[in-house]
Formats: structure tokens, C-alpha cells, sequence
């Protein structure tokens, strides 16, 4: 996994720690006055933590900063973390290192500069970077956000400040909402947080003791926040939870899941597009599945992470399903949308895993066929139950069965690709192509579509032909109509 990049609305849970998303933001203080501060934020790991950025950026905005993408112009330098593998981990106080650096020669200009660590890191070892990092002036968790003025107020004023309480309803509830100016600068495909959280313990995974319990969002705030996004013309929302598809909410006396969910968004007038992440398998329920059929502007992509294709290990790892249930789920979805493009997650090399589990995984990933996916080696999280296992696997057969499923999986993304090739389809396009006088939109599956044309097209829907593709985009015409 690791094509985040700059425009990360469209990029499946979970994403890299590796290629980290920098905030550009020039054009997003928009929230009134003005106190001539500048705040860089720095953005690791999944989509909810590029929502979080923004409504970090929407609450900051209303006090006055202006964003940058230039950490040495910035007087509040913000680190939102992520803590699912050692490296993402490790990656934060190199990070610190480096803000140490600018805080250096700004001071030698006479210019302040405040650091925060927030997200996930910050969540589980908030106490132990203060210890390691004394540069580091405020250490929020990912339920604390809505006081983040207040933190950065205190902060600024030379304490320093640690919250990690777990306050989620509260957050949503009092998160500050983006004016239409900042909406619209960025882009016309929105992320919408409308569950936080995790209570299924998959033993590798650290997501429930840094984001807490499952917790979903009120029907009534998520359908007033996507109508926000709509008027200001976002033409695509994702929807995004660790379970998304564990959503649950109650409108009008009756008990919704997401399918319901979907069916009210999609009545949503100018909405074109609705895409869910992350999916956990045993959530995937009859009428989310049924939704997938009859929901027109439901696209046909379906993150389904697996992580392993062996029973045994599935078992290990606490998934709570087989991997025959597993394809179960799978045949269901592409009976009602024969098209669905399925996306997944894969850990090689968890305690146990023998040859003969692994090759249960890639004998998995070859009935399946995928489209795009996220693989990696398994890495020991400190306080989860699968550091405490036994039979490790040594990294030196992590990194082999890693090679090999990840030859798999990108032969599979390129067919999925080239099987495109001749096959009318439409785009939503987004953003400028990296040549001049090109385009680039997205297909219903999530792939990169590159065709002729100019940003006075961005957020319309263009009807193309593929003529080419690779690993990383189709190359286009458009369809005359
Ligand atoms: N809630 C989602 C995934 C959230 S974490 C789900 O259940 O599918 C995103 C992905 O990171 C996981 O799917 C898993 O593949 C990977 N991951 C999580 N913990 C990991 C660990 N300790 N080592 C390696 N990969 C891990
Ligand atoms: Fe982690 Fe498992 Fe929860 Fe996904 S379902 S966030 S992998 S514990
Ligand atoms: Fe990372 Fe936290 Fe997301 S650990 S993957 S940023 S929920």
C-alpha cells in the first residue's frame, strides 16, 4: 500500500505510513479572522486521519491560521500519526528530529514554533513522547479534537499539554464544521466519518486501543454534513470507518446499518457517487449487499480485507470467519453487481503461519481475483495478543512470501486494468494530469483514468473508452454523445 499522495480522497483504507500526505492548503483559511499564524500538519496513515487533518484545519481555521505546505514558515507544526506498524511508529520521532532542526532557525530569527503530536502514536504513547521529545509542546489523541484550540492556546503559552481521554461522541458532535470556500478547495471527492473505532480485536491490530469502542455517528449529522459537502459541490463522498460497515443508527424508530444508510444518501440531490471504507467481512449484511444491486450511484468497489486465507491463521488472528465465508461473502456481492471490483488486505508472516498457510493465502487470492490491494509483513505491535505468540516467522521469510504475493496481486491489478481497455465507462474527473492539456478522472472501480482536456471540466462526469492501461492508470478517449 502506497499510493497516497497528495489528493488522498480516493485511496482505500488503510494507507501508507510510508508516503505521508502533506496538507497543501493555501487556500483554506477561510474561517474569518485572521492572527497572522501559519499551521503545517502533517498527515500519516488511514483516511480517518486525513478527515481528522481537516477538521483539525477547520477548527484552526475559525481561530485565525492559515495553512502552509512549508513546515519552516509554520508557527504551529502539527504531527498526525499512525501507530498500525513499528515503522509508522518509529517514522514520528525521526519526524520529531526534523521540526527540532526548523524550530532551531526560526528561533534565530526570532520566530516561535509550537509542535503537537496527534492521532494514533500520540494515542498510545503520548506520555513516552513527551518523556523522549521535550520539543514537543501538546500530544493529542484522535477523541480529543474538538478542544484542540484550547490545547493550542495553552500550548502556546509554554505549557505542555497531553489529552488522551476518550471522548468520541463528543468529538463528532463538537468538531467545527469546514466553511463552503474549504470544502471546495479540496476537491470534488469528500471523505465523511461515520464510525470510529474498533471492538473486534484482530490480534495484530493496535486500532482498538487508539481509536477506543466502535462508536457510530447520528443519521441526522451525517446526512447534514454530506448535504454541506454536496452544496458546495463534491460530487463523490466516501464514507470511512475502521468497520464501516458496522455503522449502525436509528431514524425514524427504526434500526438502520449502513445499507439504509446508503439508500437515504443516494436520494441526496447532486450527489453523484457514494463509496464506503473499511469493511470488516462478518458486517457485510443482506441489504448491503442487496444495496450494491440496486443503488445506481453505489460504485461497484468493495474493500474486503481477508489478511490471511488460512483457517488456522484467520483463527489466530481473531477474524471471526473462515476463509471459505470469506468467499461466501464475495460470490454474494458479485451476484447482485457481477462487476464489483474487489479490494483487499493481506499480512504475511503472522506467528504460525506455515508454507502450506501461506500458499492457502495466494490459492485465496487467485479465486478471488483482485483489483487493487494492500499487503504486508506482519509487524509486532507492543500490549496486542499476537505480540505474546509463539512460532514467530523469521523477516527473512516475511520479505519472501511477501514478494511472491505481492507478483500475485499486481499481475491480478494489471489484468483487472487491461481488461478495462475497449470498455466504455464513466469518469468523475478530478484534478489536472501530470502533461499538459491532460485530465484525470476516476472509473466506478477506483482506477486512475487519464484523458484529454482542461480543470473546467473537474467534478463533471465524462464518458470514456479506455485504450491502454497499466498497473497505475487507464489512458482514455472520450466518448462522443
Ligand atoms: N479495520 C480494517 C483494517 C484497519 S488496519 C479491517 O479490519 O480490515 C489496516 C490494515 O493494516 C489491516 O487490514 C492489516 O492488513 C494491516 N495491519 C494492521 N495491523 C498490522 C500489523 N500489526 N502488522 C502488519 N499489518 C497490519
Ligand atoms: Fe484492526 Fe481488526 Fe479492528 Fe480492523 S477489525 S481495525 S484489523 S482490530
Ligand atoms: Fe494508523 Fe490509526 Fe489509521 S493506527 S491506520 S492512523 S486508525
Amino acid at each position: 500500500m502506497s499510493e497516497l499522495t497528495n489528493t488522498p480522497t480516493h485511496v482505500p483504507m488503510p494507507t501508507p505510513e510510508d508516503n505521508p500526505v502533506i496538507t497543501t492548503a493555501d487556500d483554506k483559511s477561510t474561517g474569518g479572522k485572521n492572527n497572522g499564524k501559519k499551521v503545517f500538519i502533517k498527515t500519516y496513515g488511514c483516511q480517518m486521519n486525513v478527515y481528522d487533518t481537516e477538521r483539525m484545519e477547520d477548527a484552526l481555521a475559525q481561530d485565525g491560521y492559515t495553512s502552509t505546505d512549508v513546515m519552516e514558515d509554520a508557527d504551529l507544526v502539527l504531527l498526525n500519526t499512525c501507530h498500525i506498524r513499528e515503522k509508522a511508529a518509529e517514522k514520528v520521532y525521526s519526524d520529531i528530529g526534523r521540526v527540532n532542526k526548523v524550530k532551531i532557525k526560526r528561533a534565530k530569527k526570532g520566530l516561535k514554533t509550537t509542535l503537537g503530536v496527534t492521532g494514533c502514536v500520540a494515542q498510545a504513547e503520548g506520555k513516552e513522547i513527551m518523556h523522549r521529545a521535550p520539543i514537543v509542546n501538546l500530544v493529542a489523541g484522535p477523541q480529543t479534537y474538538h478542544n484542540l484550540s484550547r490545547m493550542v492556546e495553552e500550548a502556546e503559552s509554554g505549557k505542555r499539554v497531553v489529552e488522551t481521554e476518550f471522548e468520541i461522541e463528543e468529538k463528532f458532535a463538537k468538531l467545527k464544521t469546514p466553511t463552503r470556500k474549504q470544502i471546495i478547495a479540496r476537491g470534488v471527492a469528500a471523505f465523511l466519518t461515520v464510525q470510529e473505532g474498533c471492538d473486534k480485536f484482530c490480534t495484530f491490530c493496535v486500532v482498538p486501543y487508539t481509536r477506543g469502542a466502535e462508536v457510530s455517528r447520528s443519521v441526522d449529522q451525517i446526512i447534514e454534513e454530506a448535504h454541506r459537502l454536496v452544496d458546495a459541490g463534491v460530487g463523490e463522498v466516501t464514507l470511512l470507518g475502521q468497520n464501516v460497515n458496522a455503522w449502525h443508527g436509528a431514524k425514524n424508530g427504526k434500526e438502520w446499518r449502513l445499507g439504509e444508510l446508503l439508500y437515504k444518501l443516494s436520494e441526496i440531490e447532486g450527489l453523484k457517487r457514494l463509496r464506503y471504507t473499511t469493511s470488516h467481512p462478518i458486517d457485510m449484511d443482506d441489504v448491503l449487499i442487496e444495496a450494491h444491486g440496486k443503488i445506481d450511484k453505489l460504485m461497484p468497489y468493495l474493500h474486503l480485507p481477508v489478511q490471511s486465507g488460512s483457517d488456522k491463521i484467520l483463527k489466530s488472528m481473531n477474524r471471526h470467519h473462515t476463509s471459505a465465508e470469506y468467499m461466501d461473502v464475495i460470490k454474494r456481492v458479485r451476484k447482485v453487481r457481477p462487476d464489483m471490483a474487489i479490494s483487499g488486505d493481506f499480512i504475511v508472516g503472522f506467528p504460525g503461519e506455515s508454507d502450506e498457510d501461506f500458499e492457502q493465502t495466494m490459492d485465496l487470492i487467485r479465486e478471488v481475483g483482485y483489483s487493487s490491494t494492500y499487503s504486508f509483513k506482519y509487524s509486532e505491535r507492543p500490549g496486542t495478543p499476537g505480540a505474546e505468540m509463539d512460532n514467530k516467522v523469521p523477516e527473512s521469510i516475511k520479505a519472501e512470501r511477501l514478494l511472491r504475493l505481492q507478483a500475485l496481486l499486481r499481475e491480478q491489478l494489471i489484468d483487472f486494468n487491461q481488461n478495462c481497455v475497449g470498455k466504455e465507462m464513466d469518469i468523475l474527473i478530478e484534478k489536472k494530469g501530470r502533461d499538459a492539456g491532460q485530465i484525470v478522472g476516476r472509473s466506478p472501480w477506483l482506477q486512475a483514468v487519464v484523458i484529454d482536456g482542461d480543470m473546467s471540466e473537474v467534478g463533471n462526469i465524462v464518458r470514456v473508452k479506455p485504450k491502454s492501461a497499466n498497473a497505475a492508470a487507464l489512458m482514455a478517449d472520450r466518448i462522443k454523445s
